[in-house]
Order: C-alpha cells, then sequence, then structure tokens
C-alpha cells in the first residue's frame, strides 16, 4: 500500500489517520461533548485577536494528534521555513514564492538570486502612496485639468479578485467621494456598465495585470483607450488618465502608458497573491496608504504566527489539519465560507480562486499522480443571506459540508440590535449543525410521527468558528494570510505545487483558434470534435 507520497505507508500517519477514520467513522459531535464538557474550551486556540473554535469537528485528542504528527512527517516546518526565505518552491516555474515579503517590515532582509527584495517593495509602496494621495487630493488632475472622481481597476483573476474584495470589505474607510469600478470580464456588458454613467475626464484607468498579455484585460484596456480618447478627442489624454501595474514593463510601455505611471512587482507574487503588491493600488487610493499599511502589518502578524507558533496552537496549520482530515479522510468535497459581515461578501469569490487555482491539481511536485483527494471545491455567501438559501442542504442534505464561520464582535455599523441578532444567528447555526436534533426531541414536540422524519436534524456537521474584534484594515490582512497559508500547508501535505496553474492554459489557447473560426467572413474549415464544429456553425448562424 502507498501512502499520498506514493511511499510504503506501514506506520505513516496517513495511514493511521485511515485507520482511525474507519475505527471512528460514526463518531459523534454529541457524544464527544457530552463525554468531555471542557471541549469548547480546550478545542480553540487564541492568537493576535483571533479566536478559533474547532471544537465542533469530529475530532478526538487521538485524530488531533496523528493529523499533527502527519505535519511532521510532510516536512512541513522546513517548508514553510523555504518558503519565508525565498527558495524556489514553485517548482513548475522555478520561482520562489514570497507573497510575504510583500508585507515584511522595511529593513528586513529577504534574499532572491542574491538580491534583496525587501527595499524595492517599500520603494513601490512609497510610490504607491505619493501617488494614491495625488489622487484622493484632488491633485492628480486629468487631461481637461479636472481631479479625478471615478477609479475603474482593469483585471481580471488575481489582478481583480482581490482588489474588489478588498474595496467591498473596506468600504467603511474608503473615500466617499471617489467612485471605484472593477471591469473583468471580456463580455462587453461589463465594460458597458461599469462605464456608462462615468465622465472621462474625471476617470483614471489602472490596467492591472501581472502578465500584460491576458486577453480579457487587454481587450478591456484597448476599449477603455478608445472610450477615452473618442470623448476627450485626444490620444495625448491616455497619460493623464491610464496607470498600469504589472511585471512586463515593456508591454505596459508598448500599451502606451508612461514608465512613471508604471508600478511594478515581481514574478515571486503568484497573481491571486497580489492583491498586497500593487496590484492593490485601487485599495490604497480607496482607503489611503495608512490604512494600506495596516492591512500589511495585519499579513504580516499572521505570517508571523504562522512562522513561529507551535503546530498545536497554530490557527492556520490547525484549519488546513482540519481541512484534510474532512477532506481525505470524512470524504467531504467542499468547504462553505460563511462571513457573518455584509462587507464581507466577495470573501467567498476572492478564496475560490486563491485555493482551487492554488490546491486544484492531481499531479505531485515529483510528476507522479497524487492519490488523495485534494483542494475541496469552496463557495459562500455572507450570512444571513445563506441561511434562507442553501443552509437546508448543509443541515440535511445528504452530503458532508464543513462549513468556516467568520464573526466579529464589534459591528462598523452598530445599529439598534441588529449585531446580536446576526452573532446569534452564527452561534445557533454551529449549533444546529453540530448537534442537530433527534427524534425524539421532534416528538416531544407534539409532532405527528409520519412528521417526524422530515423534522430530524441528524447534526454531526463540523464547523470551524473564527471570532475576530471588527473588521478593520489589519483584520482583513490577517484573514487574507491566513487562509493563504491554510493553502499552503495543505498543499504541502498533498506535496502539490500549489503556485502554478497550468491547468487556465488549455482553454486559452483554443480560444485563440476558435475566435478567427467565429469571425471568418467566410464559412471556415473545422476540424474540432463534432460538438464543438456544430456549436461553432450553429453560432454563426445566429449571429447573421
Ligand atoms: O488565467 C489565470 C491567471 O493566470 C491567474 O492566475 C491570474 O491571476 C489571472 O490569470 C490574471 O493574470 P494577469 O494578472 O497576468 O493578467
Amino acid at each position: 500500500m502507498t501512502d499520498n507520497n506514493g511511499n510504503r505507508t506501514e506506520g505513516t500517519a496517513w495511514e493511521a489517520l485511515k485507520s482511525h477514520a474507519s475505527r471512528t467513522g460514526d463518531l459523534q459531535l454529541r457524544d464527544l461533548f457530552a463525554a468531555d464538557p471542557q471541549r469548547g474550551e480546550r478545542l480553540k486556540v487564541e492568537a493576535d485577536g483571533i479566536y478559533l473554535d474547532y471544537s465542533k469537528n469530529r475530532v478526538t485528542d487521538e485524530t488531533m494528534g496523528l493529523l499533527l504528527r502527519l505535519a511532521v512527517e510532510s516536512g512541513l516546518a522546513g517548508k514553510i521555513e523555504a518558503m519565508f526565505s525565498g527558495e524556489k518552491i514553485n517548482v513548475t516555474e522555478n520561482r520562489a514564492v514570497l507573497h510575504t515579503a510583500l508585507r515584511a517590515p522595511q529593513g528586513v532582509r529577504i534574499l532572491v538570486d542574491g538580491q534583496d527584495v525587501v527595499a524595492g517593495v517599500h520603494e513601490v509602496l512609497d510610490r504607491m502612496s505619493v501617488f494614491s494621495d495625488k489622487v484622493r487630493r484632488g491633485d492628480w488632475k486629468g487631461h481637461t485639468g479636472k481631479r479625478i472622481r471615478s477609479v475603474v481597476n482593469i483585471g481580471i483573476g488575481g489582478s481583480d479578485l482581490g482588489p474588489v474584495m478588498a474595496y467591498e470589505a473596506l468600504r467603511r474607510y474608503c473615500q466617499r467621494d471617489l467612485v471605484f469600478r472593477f471591469i473583468s470580464n471580456v463580455d462587453g456588458t461589463d465594460f458597458a456598465e461599469a462605464t456608462q454613467d462615468l465622465e472621462a475626464d474625471e476617470t483614471l484607468f489602472i490596467v492591472s495585470s501581472k502578465t500584460f498579455t491576458t486577453l480579457e484585460t487587454m481587450t478591456n484596456a484597448h476599449t477603455a483607450r478608445a472610450w477615452l480618447v473618442d470623448r476627450l478627442g485626444d490620444e495625448k489624454a491616455v497619460g493623464k488618465h491610464f496607470v498600469a501595474v504589472s511585471t512586463n514593463l515593456k508591454a505596459v510601455a508598448a500599451f502606451g502608458i508612461e514608465p512613471t505611471n508604471v508600478f511594478g512587482f515581481w514574478d515571486w507574487v503568484g497573481g491571486r497573491y497580489s492583491m498586497e503588491s500593487a496590484i492593490g493600488l485601487s485599495t490604497m487610493i480607496a482607503i489611503g496608504p495608512e490604512n494600506f499599511r495596516l492591512l500589511l502589518d495585519g499579513s504580516h502578524q499572521m505570517d508571523r504566527h504562522f512562522r513561529s507558533t507551535p503546530f498545536e496552537r497554530n490557527i492556520p496549520v490547525l484549519m488546513a489539519l482540519l481541512g484534510i482530515w474532512n477532506n481525505d479522510f470524512l470524504g467531504a468535497e467542499t468547504v462553505a465560507v460563511l462571513p457573518y459581515d455584509q462587507y464581507l461578501k466577495r470573501f467567498p469569490a476572492y478564496l475560490q480562486q486563491l485555493t482551487m487555482e492554488s490546491n486544484g491539481k492531481h499531479v505531485r511536485l515529483d510528476g507522479s499522480r497524487v492519490h488523495a483527494a485534494t483542494g475541496p471545491v469552496y463557495w459562500g455567501e455572507p450570512g444571513t443571506n445563506g441561511q434562507h438559501s442553501f443552509y437546508q442542504l448543509i443541515h440535511q442534505g445528504t452530503r458532508l459540508v464543513p462549513c468556516d464561520f467568520i464573526a466579529f464582535t464589534k459591528p462598523l455599523n452598530p445599529l439598534g440590535r441588529h449585531h446580536d441578532l446576526l452573532v446569534a444567528n452564527v452561534f445557533a447555526q454551529a449549533e444546529a449543525l453540530a448537534f442537530g436534533k433527534t427524534a425524539d426531541q421532534v416528538r416531544a414536540e407534539g409532532t405527528p410521527e409520519w412528521l417526524v422524519p422530515h423534522r430530524v436534524f441528524e447534526g454531526n456537521r463540523p464547523s470551524n468558528t473564527l471570532l475576530m474584534e471588527t473588521l478593520t484594515p489589519g483584520a482583513l490582512g490577517q484573514l487574507v494570510a491566513l487562509y493563504e497559508h491554510i493553502v499552503f500547508a495543505q498543499g504541502c501535505i498533498w506535496h502539490i505545487d500549489s503556485f502554478d496553474q497550468w491547468g487556465v492554459e488549455l482553454g486559452k489557447i483554443l480560444a485563440q483558434r476558435i475566435v478567427p473560426e467565429l469571425e471568418s467572413a467566410t464559412e471556415p474549415a473545422l476540424t474540432h470534435d463534432s460538438s464543438t464544429n456544430a456549436l461553432i456553425r450553429r453560432y454563426r448562424q445566429g449571429r447573421a
């Protein structure tokens, strides 16, 4: 028998967890709590203002011991050090993975190919700060001399999801007389709707693209350029209304953006890990440089926690291990992320790219096939809205859906009883999922016998609850880094490269082949499969 590494497994933690899971398969949270009245106090950790209750997972002390052993056996400690110290752990792209350097304090030295990268990070941050302040104060004037009122970020994937999420999450800290829009989709509707009420001479476009070659972003950027020039009647207007964020300075220059209006970053920042690089320029303009630095500080705090805290009290490591337990040993296929804070409404969408583009892999670092299930599907919606939509399935469906609840003790918008009602719902949901309602309890309420099975809640549904004080920029930084590190730790245990994304390539290449077939004036000779050929013909017909 082989383990997740393809090695002989007798005696490994993975194998021990497998047999442990089959022995304890019918563990009930109700029994676990009854047998240990202190469980809720014991299975929790608190660090840097984050309280994690993980007691409502189907684990015993033995499970946790084995999971911690798994982390040790997979060499996690060494891999954490390798990441933080700039080793090229993104093996398939031969790159270092240093989003942690984006929030390293000034003066710290991290070397990539013998060069310190932290000084460069702070240089860009300083330039971003000067530029952001100019826009915020109205000192950056457009082509006609008017101040900028609207900022439009054009980007996709990591060059969009982080900025959108952070803008929504930190709206409370935003300069309200500036309008922010985000254009990502190549669907023209995205561009049309985002710009339909904007004044060109008061609009600043930030073209955000690590590669500056991405089809969607380049298409939207060219459309934006034409939109602006058309309205202002002068090519020269581009200089005052376009800035770029990219690692590809050559391509930016070819687009016609002044080098002084380019904010760079580096190949050791993965797209989905880039919201705290210059890709966060729209965030900085929205919340101001000081708040942006607080966001970075929050992430750095989580970085230090992850790097230095023993695994049994290490929040990302514990959450990573519990995720592995639920996914690989209890058969859960998804994770629902349920923030009970309206400002975090885009957090699940942001996490989808972070987690699934990182760990949706079926091949290990050494090229052999993974034997475990990797990368669960992340999804979610803010509470309480989800309760009135998909929670039914989580409570009474046939699938196991582990949940991450996220809540805050202090609201940003105190309004009567709203916050207590909101938080009561978080706790109630986690309680109901864990303990359910037995047939006897249902009967005792006078329910007719035929209705009893419909009203039973089996319970035993696992969840984590993360409780923090307030959704500040720093708290958001902590949350972002927390999930980044969960993803990393899980990738280490599965022995996959969490930092490449070869899986997005094939569709892009095929699309390039199909575009001319859709646009050709004459009937193209099609050599795809019969389904794709028929769809192309039907589209051409409909379009004609
Ligand atoms: O297609 C996937 C992807 O490469 C993501 O990894 C990345 O975040 C996104 O496209 C955008 O890439 P870029 O910033 O280079 O435009």
